[in-house]
């Protein structure tokens, strides 16, 4: 039996006649880029995310890097990641000529360690004599930016409270986490992206919430930040030819607005059966007896009273046996994906940082023992029940 990663080819079909009917309507409108769709969306995400303010933008990626550039971020700055995540997160730090910090990460929940942060910070960096947190090498620290991966929120009380005594920006990376939530000590329960200043999303057509090509997303709390975003996303255009900072062209298409709209009101339900889909393994796994062998992912807020404690836009389990049992997986057609085989810090374009081999060792082990298994809204549970028994096949 063949299992796909990946396969959203059911859900496209259920939702094409809608699709459809949206694209055809943008043709007619004439209307490509930053229209009337683009605006809908924003509001809509607002509405869904309770956000303030959305800019929509290019892709992921350039969330990131447009908000780095309306805060101003650039050489001699620094700004603290995770050393987990997908390239673009600290690859556009470095883009807009800061420097990535890159902190260890916890190692249940491959998320960005807060006791690693704060280790970091109090030994790693010092307070100038104008009370700003500089590196050890004299840079401005000027922002964290936690990754909330796999669709789990970080722990954001945490390194909430570590941004605040510093005096750093959170830009929270949400690309893999739309819809995921967190309780907030003070603020309740809040979705990912809308804890710190600012909040990045990708819509790659593999996200939870996919386009038909590239698209992303800001959400802010501030209405300046916003308006400068908007600019930004134009090359800081403001008004029309007139620029006043360098931004870069972030615009989000009419097209992928229209049907990232339509999407939206699914999210929910799509994240529910990934979640449903998730309960399943966990239960096969337990059932044969294989949590002893391979590490479950950690579901640290599944009893807050949260819906989306976990989105599941990938089920990663770790075992030292990790490449043996890709390779065994895949001789029974079954796609596998390791996410990610480096840390960020062992990247060949970031050796000029000077990490070596044992800096990060939590980051270094998960990259040796992750594998991330099929899962999406519509796997059935036959190709699950293949997974889990072709896994403890390797096993016995
Ligand atoms: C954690 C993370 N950050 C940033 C990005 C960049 O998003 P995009 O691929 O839309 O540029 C991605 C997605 O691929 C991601 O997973």
């Amino acid at each position: 039996m063949r299992v796909p990663l990946l396969d959203l080819s059911e859900q496209y079909r259920a939702l094409a006649a809608p699709i459809r009917a949206e694209i055809d309507a943008v043709l007619a409108s004439q209307r490509f880029i930053l229209g009337p769709q683009v605006e809908a969306f924003e509001k809509a995400i607002c509405d869904y995310l309770n956000a303030p303010h959305a800019v929509g933008v290019s892709s992921g990626t350039d969330a990131l890097l447009a908000v780095l550039m309306a805060l101003e971020i650039g050489p001699g700055d620094a700004v603290i990641t995770t050393a987990y995540s997908f390239f673009a997160t600290g690859g556009c730090i470095a883009r807009v000529g800061a420097t990535p910090l890159f902190v260890d990460i916890d190692p249940k929940s491959f998320n960005l360690s807060p006791i690693a942060l704060e280790w970091y910070i109090d030994n790693r960096c010092k307070r100038d004599s104008r009370g700003q947190l500089r590196d050890s090498a004299g840079r401005r620290i000027r922002a964290i930016i936690p990754v909330h991966l796999f669709g789990l929120c970080c722990e954001m009380d945490a390194i909430h409270a570590l941004s605040e005594q510093w005096g750093l920006e959170v830009i929270e990376d949400a690309a893999q986490a739309i819809g995921a939530e967190y309780l907030m000590t003070h603020m309740g329960p809040r979705k990912a992206g809308t804890m710190g200043e600012v909040g990045c999303f990708s819509f790659y057509p593999s996200k939870n919430l996919g386009a038909a090509g590239d698209a992303g997303l800001v959400v802010c709390r501030s209405e300046e930040l916003s308006k400068k975003l908007r600019s930004v996303r134009q090359h800081g255009m403001e008004p029309r030819y007139y620029h006043n900072f360098i931004g870069g062209n972030f615009r989000l298409d009419e097209i992928q607005a229209a049907i990232l709209r339509v999407k939206l009101s699914y999210l929910d339900t799509w994240s529910a059966a990934r979640r449903a889909a998730a309960d399943f393994y966990r239960e096969q796994f337990t059932r044969c007896g294989l949590t002893n062998r391979i590490a479950l992912p950690a579901e640290p807020y599944r009893d807050r009273g949260l819906t989306n404690h976990h989105t599941y836009y990938q089920f990663v389990i770790a075992t030292d046996k990790r490449d043996a049992l890709r390779e065994h997986l895949a001789q029974g057609e079954i796609e596998t994906a390791i996410y990610y085989p480096l840390g960020l810090h062992e990247q060949k374009c970031f050796s000029y940082l000077g990490y070596k081999k044992g800096d990060l060792p939590e980051t270094e082990r998960a990259a040796r023992k992750t594998v991330a298994l099929p899962i999406y809204p519509e796997i059935s549970r036959e190709a699950q029940h293949y997974v889990v028994e072709m896994i403890a096949e390797f096993f016995r």
